[in-house]
């Protein structure tokens, strides 16, 4: 299941509270015609910047011919971005297209493994690991600092013999934390080869927090381990379906024989090399990033409902009762938020738009107040 996507259809629609002494308008959704504001899936609501839309318009030019398989520009520039090889560059039709690889690589190439994960993160690898049928190891996030347990989950892949998928999503979805890097690198430079590493840095260039980097230098380095990013979140190309791994070269040789051939597609190419040319995408991205989650801070401490420390383009924080009534209510308001996740019942997990969306947002909730729904 996609955690990303909320399952639930947006509710029937009742009558749109009022807000604030203002009910609120039709154009912020409420309506089959008329969608909820969509604050569920962490992509940037800023939209496309203009230099991506203008190379994604320039690159119709050409758009009749195949592309070239190896993306060599847009290899050459990630490879120069990471300081790695440019046989250490994997793409994908999104991350999550090498989220499927990782796991058809340890599939293929032995018996049994079982997939290591926190509880809650991000899920997708467990839809895709299903068919191969391996045992799944959930470990909770620890209490304290909603950051992953990386003891308890060393222990779990320490106590059998079997290989293990080890999932590391930091910072981690849904709950925005961070697991503190140098956990990571420890483990992963005293682990058993038999124990393969994906850490998903789907939301790196969000985090300020000055402990926190990437761990793709040391992917390149060893092959039990690989770095997935993605242009979907901060560069706002979730539609255009642009990802990358950093591998091991041998790693990257073993994941390219999964992919499926002439990718990323023309447009997407010329798209993800514009994101990486104007660096004032990420400045503006996250200016906006940082007074949203401002507004959201502020009203959630006005009304006293504890929140995690958000380091992404999305917030979890408490409902004060069962989330699903909440999404519910959410949605007849105008505003789409994220499902419910099963270790977090009165918890949602809440997608940053605008500031002036979360303006709106904010009302609706001291609406919600007001008649007591939290
Ligand atoms: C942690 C994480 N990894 C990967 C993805 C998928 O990204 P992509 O659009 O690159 O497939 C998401 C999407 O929400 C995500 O949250």
């Amino acid at each position: 299941m996609d955690p990303c996507h909320s399952p639930e259809p947006p509710s029937r629609r009742s009558e749109l509270p009022e807000v604030s002494g203002r009910t609120l308008e039709r154009g912020q959704g409420g309506t089959d015609e008329d969608p909820p504001l969509r604050l569920t899936s962490n992509e940037n609501r800023m939209g496309l910047p203009q230099s991506i839309r203008d190379a994604v318009v320039e690159a119709f030019e050409d758009a009749h011919i195949y592309p070239d398989d190896s993306c060599a520009e847009l290899t050459r520039a990630l490879a120069e971005r990471h300081r790695v090889a440019p046989d250490s560059i994997v793409h994908g039709h999104g991350s999550t297209e090498l989220l499927r690889i990782s796991v058809c690589v340890l599939a293929v190439e032995g018996s049994r493994f079982r997939l290591v994960m926190a509880n809650p993160t991000f899920e997708q690898l467990v839809g895709y690991a299903d068919p191969y049928g391996p045992e799944l190891v959930e470990v909770p996030l620890l209490r304290d600092s909603w950051a992953h347990d990386v003891e308890g989950m060393k222990r779990e892949v320490q106590q059998d013999q079997a290989r293990a998928l080890v999932y590391v999503c930091n910072p981690n979805n849904p709950t925005g934390t961070l697991t503190p890097v140098d956990q990571i690198r420890e483990w992963i430079e005293e682990a058993s080869p038999r124990h393969f590493f994906v850490v998903d840095e789907a939301y790196f260039e969000f985090v300020d927090d000055p402990s926190y980097e990437t761990l793709a230098r040391l992917a390149a380095e060893r092959p039990n381990v690989i770095v997935l990013r993605t242009f979907s979140k901060i560069f706002s190309m979730a539609g255009i379906r642009v990802g990358y791994a950093v591998a091991h070269p041998e790693t990257a040789a073993r994941l390219k024989k999964f992919r499926s051939g002439r990718g990323p597609n023309h447009l997407g190419n010329r798209a993800a090399l514009a994101a990486l040319r104007d660096p004032a995408i990420v400045q503006r991205a996250l200016k906006s990033t940082r007074e949203a989650r401002t507004v959201v801070y502020g009203v959630l401490d006005e009304l006293g409902l504890e929140v995690m420390e958000s380091h992404t383009n999305f917030v979890m924080h408490e409902v004060g009762g069962p989330v699903h009534r909440y999404v519910e209510r959410m949605a007849d308001a105008g505003f789409q938020v994220g499902r419910p996740f099963g270790a977090l019942p009165t918890h949602n997990r809440l997608s940053l738009g605008t500031p002036d969306e979360m303006r709106g947002w904010a009302d609706a909730l001291r609406d919600f107040r007001r008649r007591r729904w939290v």
